[in-house]
């Protein structure tokens, strides 16, 4: 079963609401109607919480989606800077991304918290692109599947078959993202296989199959192709390279099969 390519932005700290729009226009403007064809990939932006009400108005008319960046687990509460699951779906926020390797390294993120979020997002019908990734210093000490394994059975704990449907994973290197530095082809692949055959322990093997699975860290028009190529890469969580709408357009055009 073909697998539909994903392409999705991750805006990180980057682009106020008009400069959003902004982009959101030039990609209109580069697209030329081609983006609604069927062989197009899915194709995803996440801009920062104060800017998808922006970007969701100019999105408008297009297949383009918009996801957040993070997602608090509690309903609602005294929780000072967070924002809840209900509150992105009621803004009309289709996806989230959680447990982001900055999250993780910057602002404290355990599995147990990610996979909080991930339950929380999925019981309000959020979508979530689930990210994973090893250190320089775990590949480096040959433990990469061992850490992608233990990220992957605690973030994804108590997640059902069903839920599966509403989860895709990126699996971003941590020593890969905005140094310039991509995995090779063969590399990234080899992961992207290792989790999916561990989806299909965890699952089941035809639910491991759907599962789409992006590569994150330093893709971009210069090496999309190759990585994108690959069997068990089905697209891509693009940091730099999404806030240039040639480049973002580049690689979407890249995901055509
Ligand atoms: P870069 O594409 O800038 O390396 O960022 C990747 C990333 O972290 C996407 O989530």
């Amino acid at each position: 079963m073909a697998r539909r390519k994903l392409i999705a932005g991750n805006w990180k700290m980057n682009l106020t609401a008009s400069e959003g729009a902004k982009l959101i226009a030039d990609l209109k403007a580069a697209c030329d109607g081609s983006c609604k064809c069927d062989c197009a990939p899915e194709v995803l932006v996440c801009p920062p919480f104060t800017t998808i009400a922006a970007v969701l108005e100019a999105v408008k008319g297009t297949p383009i989606e918009v996801g957040a960046q993070n997602v608090h687990w509690a309903e609602n509460g005294a929780y000072t800077g967070e924002i809840s699951a209900k509150m992105l779906v009621e803004l009309g926020v289709s996806h989230v991304i959680i447990g982001h390797s900055e999250r993780r390294q910057y602002f404290g993120e355990t599995d147990e918290t990610v996979n909080q979020r991930v339950k929380a997002a999925l019981a309000a019908g959020l979508k979530v692109v689930l990210c994973i990734g090893e250190t320089l210093t775990e590949r480096e000490k040959g433990v990469t599947n061992a850490i992608i394994e233990k990220q992957v059975r605690w973030d994804l704990a108590d997640v059902s078959a069903e839920q599966l449907d509403n989860i895709v994973l990126a699996y971003e290197p941590v020593w890969a993202i905005g140094t310039g530095k991509t995995a090779t082809n063969e590399q990234a692949q080899e992961v992207h296989a290792f989790i999916r055959e561990l989806l299909g322990k965890m699952y089941c093997p035809k639910c491991a199959e759907a599962v789409r699975i992006l590569y994150g860290g330093s893709m971009k028009p210069a090496n999309a192709a190759g990585l994108l190529a690959q069997p068990d890469i089905d697209g891509g969580l693009i940091g730099g390279a999404a806030l240039k709408a040639a480049d973002f357009m580049a690689l979407i055009q890249a995901a055509k099969a």
